[in-house]
């Protein structure tokens, strides 16, 4: 894998990092979302003279997120012989992203590959503490978004003020033999607190909710905006692109395929039975066997658990959290300057079941959620439409325990 992971960059014979010239024959590509060889002329990280070729089998994106990346970026410089060869501007559009929780295990890394995007112009880092050296450190990066800190409640208004997309990682994560629920009380009332403040500060913004149980803490948001007035059922996104991202690795390492080939949608919800990987869409074609099956979904349904134990008492999963956040932030931004092309994998309001939430891949447009794609679940195989009806009693109750904490809390207002 790790031969896989290495990327070529040559731009013309040098870049320059501060005032250093460093040749980048060799050297990484951090970050850069484009498979197969791509050409960045000024990637904004990155002070090149002249155009970067960048050869790479790692995405940040995926293929599809990469491929429509590519077209979002075309038309800018023209389509012909532009299969493996594009130019990214720096700052094409202006977008200015908060993350809420900022200062923790998922808001640290996630706001330093934010500030790598060339589509934010400013990146707003609210916490209620320790947020101020991390914004200090960031802002020595030499990438456009210009990164300004805001700590404590009173200057939880001024964070959100013009934002565009809005992160929430806050929260507390899952402790060893805790369960996503145990979570609920703590983080449920955060979550309200936070949207409450998005809805009188920037209603128009994308929100983007990391904050655990993902099943629970949407359908509170979603209360809470319905009694502000401003509730968008487009806007309101459950990040559930770490199931995706741990599928596609999970899978390419399976079946040793190339990673930047693999999609593997995956459904449901957020937690343990409640996610569903489809592997029978899983692109390109492969088969598996029922053993393989059974144990893929099992695998991908307990890998926040691999990694909780793993860490042993140190957290969650925070590091590939932060990266799957970052390339739903990313899809935004894209689908905000204007790409047509922009399918993710989210929770969010839905009819594609009974439920009034489930996760699915969705079309992302400037406005928001343009379709809710139901494709995924027509023709599931046997074992799929079983799970399928397994997860849902457990996603009703988590949906539910949502919606009844927010109304309480309004009859106690
Ligand atoms: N959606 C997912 O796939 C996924 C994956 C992993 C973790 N999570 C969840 O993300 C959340 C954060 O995890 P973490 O590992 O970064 O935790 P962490 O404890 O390292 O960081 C949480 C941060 O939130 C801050 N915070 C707490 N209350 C706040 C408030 N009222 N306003 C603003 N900030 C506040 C804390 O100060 C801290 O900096 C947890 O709920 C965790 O379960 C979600």
């Amino acid at each position: 894998m790790a031969a896989t992971s290495l990327t070529t960059i040559t731009i013309g014979s040098s870049a320059s990092i501060g005032s250093k010239a460093i040749p980048l024959s060799r050297s990484k590509c951090f970050g850069v979302s484009f498979n197969s060889q791509n050409y960045l002329k000024s990637f904004s990280g990155l002070k090149a003279a002249s155009s970067i070729s960048c050869e790479s089998e790692a995405s940040f994106l995926g293929k599809e997120s990469s491929a429509a990346l590519r077209n979002s970026f075309a038309p800018k410089a023209g389509k012909q012989n532009l299969r493996h060869q594009y130019y990214l501007q720096p700052q094409a559009s202006s977008s200015k992203v908060a993350i809420l929780g900022a200062a923790g295990g998922i808001g640290q890394p996630l706001a330093l590959l934010i500030k790598m995007s060339p589509l934010v112009s400013a990146l707003h880092l609210y916490d209620i503490a320790n947020v101020k050296g991390v914004a200090a450190d960031l802002s020595h990066c030499n990438t456009p978004a210009q990164v300004l800190d805001f700590t404590g409640t009173s200057e939880l208004a001024n964070s959100l003020k013009g934002v565009d997309v809005v992160v929430i990682p806050a929260g507390v994560p899952r402790k060893p033999g805790m369960t996503r629920d145990d979570l609920f009380n703590i983080n449920a009332n955060i979550v309200k607190t936070l949207v409450e403040a998005v809805a009188d500060n920037c209603p128009d913004a994308f929100i983007h909710i990391i904050s655990n149980p993902v099943n629970s803490t949407v359908p509170i948001a979603v209360e809470v905006l319905r009694r502000k007035g401003v509730y968008d059922p487009k806007k309101v996104f459950g990040v559930t692109t770490l199931d995706v991202v741990r599928a596609n690795t999970f899978v390419a390492q399976k079946k040793n395929l190339r990673l930047i080939d693999v999609d593997v949608p995956v459904v449901g919800g957020h937690a343990g039975i409640t996610i569903l990987p489809l592997l029978s869409r899983t692109k390109p074609s492969v088969s598996f066997t029922d053993e393989e099956v059974e144990e893929l979904t099992v695998r991908i349904q307990n890998a926040g658990t691999e990694v909780v134990e793993a860490k042993a008492g140190a957290g969650s999963a925070t590091l590939s959290m932060a990266y799957a956040a970052a390339r739903f932030v990313e899809s935004s931004l894209r689908a905000l300057d204007g790409d047509t092309d922009v399918y993710e994998c989210a929770y969010v309001q839905s009819e594609l079941t009974e439920l009034p939430f489930f996760a699915s891949r969705v079309k992302i447009g400037k406005k928001g959620i343009e379709a809710v794609i139901s494709s995924d679940l027509q023709g599931l195989t046997e074992y799929e439409e079983k799970a399928l009806e397994a997860l849902k009693p457990e996603l009703k109750a988590s949906i539910e325990k949502g919606v009844a904490f927010a109304q309480k809390q309004t009859v106690t207002a």
